[in-house]
């Protein structure tokens, strides 16, 4: 029993290091990665590879608009993303913040 502590403490390790990676490879500008971080958007998207959810890239490779993308928070679209679990929809999430991620994907689309 005594091993566990050690062990948790290296997980969250590796769980913020992921994050602090995920940050220093693109260019998510700071109040919007605060956004991600705080929301745990992170635990499931990162910037360009896959994970549980679809990459940032990917999801604004599907060109949706900025509605449709805040639309998609509260409401995912699974039928979209064959191969990939649900996403929960998030209704916790206030707009403004919502809004703030949707313009930054919505501009991520190259
Ligand atoms: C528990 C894991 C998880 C978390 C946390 C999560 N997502 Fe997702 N997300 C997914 C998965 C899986 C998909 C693909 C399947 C789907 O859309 O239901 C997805 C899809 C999406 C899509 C596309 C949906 C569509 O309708 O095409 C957007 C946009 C998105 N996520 C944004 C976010 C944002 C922003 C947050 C944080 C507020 C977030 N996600 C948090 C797992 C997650």
């Amino acid at each position: 029993m005594k091993k566990i502590k050690p062990m948790i403490l290296l997980a969250v390790t590796f769980i913020f290091g992921g994050i602090l990676e995920s940050q220093a490879q693109t260019e998510i500008p700071k109040a919007v990665n605060e956004l991600l971080v705080k929301h745990t958007c992170f635990t499931c998207h990162k910037a360009d590879v896959k994970l549980i959810g679809p990459s940032w890239m990917e999801i604004a490779s599907k060109g949706l608009k900025k509605a449709e993308l805040v639309q998609a928070v509260y409401a995912p679209d699974q039928s979209r993303w064959p191969g990939y679990p649900p996403m929960m929809p998030m209704p916790q999430v206030p707009k403004k913040d919502v809004e703030k991620i949707a313009d930054w994907l919505v501009k991520l689309k190259k």
